[in-house]
């Protein structure tokens, strides 16, 4: 079974790797014998510190301040990484934004006065950032003719919103909807997927979509109430809870896998 899941000296990249489920990631693959390039807009050699405590030494861990919109900043990364470790075998495409329950109120007012800046700043980070760093890192994995790229999605690009959990938010004087744009960027990426994983396909490039539920992360109380309401297994996901599913799409374990979507959500969309 550890060979079948394996994920020794493999080289991954995570974007968005400095954020809470990237840090898991991170960890978990370390823990299990890979290499990790973090690609994150902030690098907080502070926080990093503090965070990791056990900072795995630098032959396995490295950090890259990448803007994953700017195809410049991605490439020069790249170029890093080669030089240190050779072509990588994982991409992990987790950088994204999203409008937190606590986002700017102008950000999370009706879908009528939605701004138009924040949707093309939400598709900028989620949609064509994934779209670049594939472009980028994928053309060197299908030419080293093996690769898996992990793009990460979200319930919410497989199922509307419900509004109705943040409704409590404007009884107290806030209103909150939850943006339009992560949904949209979400649902993107599960094409993303299907078109590379064919395009590439007979190159040994693997593409496939993990979509995930709300993690906990001291949400207020009502909010957690609201949520797990319509949860069926009666909780959000515990930060480590998604880690199983990335070992298993970075590792030959999902060898016959590509185009798919794997959906671990609690049973979300189940109901
Ligand atoms: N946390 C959840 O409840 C949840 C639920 C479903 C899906 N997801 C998805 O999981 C992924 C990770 O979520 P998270 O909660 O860890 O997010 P997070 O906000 O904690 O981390 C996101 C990271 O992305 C980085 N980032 C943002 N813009 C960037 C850019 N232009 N270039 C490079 N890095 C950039 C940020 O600096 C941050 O470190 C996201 O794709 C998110 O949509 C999260």
């Amino acid at each position: 079974m550890k060979n079948l899941f394996s994920v020794q000296d493999k080289i991954v990249i995570i974007t968005g790797g400095m954020g809470q489920l990237g840090r898991q990631y991170t960890l978990t693959l370390i823990e299990q014998g890979a290499k990790v390039a973090i690609f994150d807009r902030r690098v907080d050699v502070e926080w990093i510190a503090q965070r990791f405590p056990d900072t795995p030494n630098e032959d396995v861990l490295s950090f890259h301040a990448v803007d994953v919109t700017q195809h410049d900043s991605i490439v020069n990364a790249l170029r890093q990484v080669n030089q240190k470790w050779g072509t990588p075998h994982v991409l992990i495409n987790n950088a994204a934004l999203d409008s937190p329950p606590n986002a700017p109120i102008e950000e999370n007012g009706p879908f009528e006065s939605y701004p138009e800046a924040s949707f093309d700043q939400v598709m900028e980070v989620n949609v064509k950032g994934p779209m670049l760093c594939c472009q980028i890192i994928g053309e060197q994995m299908a030419a080293a003719g093996r690769g898996s790229i992990i793009n990460i999605g979200s319930i919410y690009g497989l199922v509307s919103p419900r509004q109705e959990i943040y409704e409590y938010r404007a009884k107290n004087g806030e209103p909150f909807f939850k943006p339009v744009s992560y949904s949209i960027s979400k649902s993107a990426l599960l094409n993303l997927t299907r078109y590379l994983a064919t395009y590439w396909a007979r190159q040994g490039v693997r593409v496939n979509t993990l979509s995930l539920a709300g993690v906990f992360n001291h949400q207020d109380a009502q909010f957690l109430a609201n949520y797990c309401a319509h949860m069926p297994i009666g909780r959000m996901a515990n930060e480590d809870e998604y880690n199983g599913a990335i070992i298993f799409l970075a590792s030959g374990a999902s060898s016959y896998m590509t185009g798919s979507n794997l959906v671990v959500d609690g049973g979300w969309t189940a109901w």
